[in-house]
């Protein structure tokens, strides 16, 4: 059924009436919005949009902030023929990973070689503060390891190998771009490199969960993107990964009910995960992310 539809949902996008013009068909490089990096869309010319909902195979996103559409168009000074997915899909919605990482594979057959995923992340890393950008240089699959891994299933070796290697998956070149783009627009101080761990959400952690992440080698939390890089690995497509840091875990052990605990175990004040924090910080950072993931392209 997957296969099929995505011949369908190519031949929606190649053929027929909305066809996309031929500087624009076989882009070279995916992008993923993560939440509230939308915005990075005006800045592709020659734009042409499909919405979710008319791609054959593609599910509906439910979560607010997430617009849903396809944008293909031309990206950086020198015209990067660019596909970029603004709002992606999650599998706390509710779907199967098959159908989160569905609009990779589509990538994949329209010949995209390299895919940057971004979104939004929590800090377990204490260094780590709300507005800096982390380079993802290794994940943790912590539903993968234990048996929701998007590719089970039958093996689709049009794509890719039954067992494929992801020790390699996020490009060196990619990451050290990323540095020169940063120095470029001044921001280097707010750049890091570190583990994501993708949990399933929908509910925040747990400050023992995320006591526990940290102490499994964890720099960022997420809901989502290691799916797609697994996807994209399986296809062959060098992937980059940006986390922008829109919170700080709350990791800090509750103080004892004890009335008479000695004073170093008060309560430390700490803020609680929330949608709106997130999306706050993404908006007030999302410009310069917008600008080095411009820059990026230019170099790729
Ligand atoms: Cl704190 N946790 C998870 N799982 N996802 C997030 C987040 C935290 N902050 C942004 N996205």
């Amino acid at each position: 059924a997957t296969t099929q539809n995505l011949q369908s949902a190519l031949s929606f996008l190649t053929l027929g009436d909305r066809a996309l013009p031929a500087n624009l068909a076989k882009p070279a490089v995916g992008i993923v919005c993560g939440s509230g990096l939308g915005g990075l869309v005006d800045i592709i010319r020659n734009k042409v949009e499909f919405s979710y909902t008319e791609i054959p195979g593609f599910v509906n996103s439910t979560v607010a902030g997430h617009a849903g559409k396809l944008v293909f168009g031309l990206l950086g000074d020198n015209d990067v023929p660019t596909v970029c997915m603004v709002g992606r899909f999650h599998y706390y919605e509710g779907f199967a990973l098959s159908q989160t990482t569905y609009p990779i594979r589509l990538m994949s057959l329209l010949g995209v070689q390299t895919l940057i995923v971004t979104n939004a992340a929590g800090g377990l890393n204490p260094a780590f503060q709300i507005g800096d950008v982390c380079i993802i240089e290794d994940h943790i699959n912590l539903p993968g390891m234990t048996g929701n891994n998007p590719l089970i299933g039958p093996n689709m070796a049009e794509f890719g190998p039954r067992f494929p290697p992801v020790s390699d998956a996020y490009c060196p070149r990619l990451r050290r771009l990323v540095y020169e783009a940063a120095k470029k627009l001044n921001i280097p101080k707010f750049l890091h490199e570190g583990v994501y761990v993708f949990v399933s959400g929908p509910s925040y952690e747990s400050k023992a969960e995320c006591r526990f992440l940290r102490s499994i080698g964890a720099d960022v939390v997420g809901m989502s993107t290691i799916p797609e890089v697994v996807v994209a690995r399986h296809c062959g497509i060098k992937v980059l990964g940006l986390s922008l840091v829109t919170n700080r875990a709350v990791v800090h052990r509750e103080p004892r009910s004890d009335p008479d605990a000695p004073a170093e175990e008060r309560p430390v004040e700490e803020k609680m995960a929330s949608h709106q924090e997130v999306l706050e910080a993404a908006d007030s950072r999302a410009k310069d992310l917008q600008t080095l993931v411009k820059y990026l392209v230019e170099m790729i």
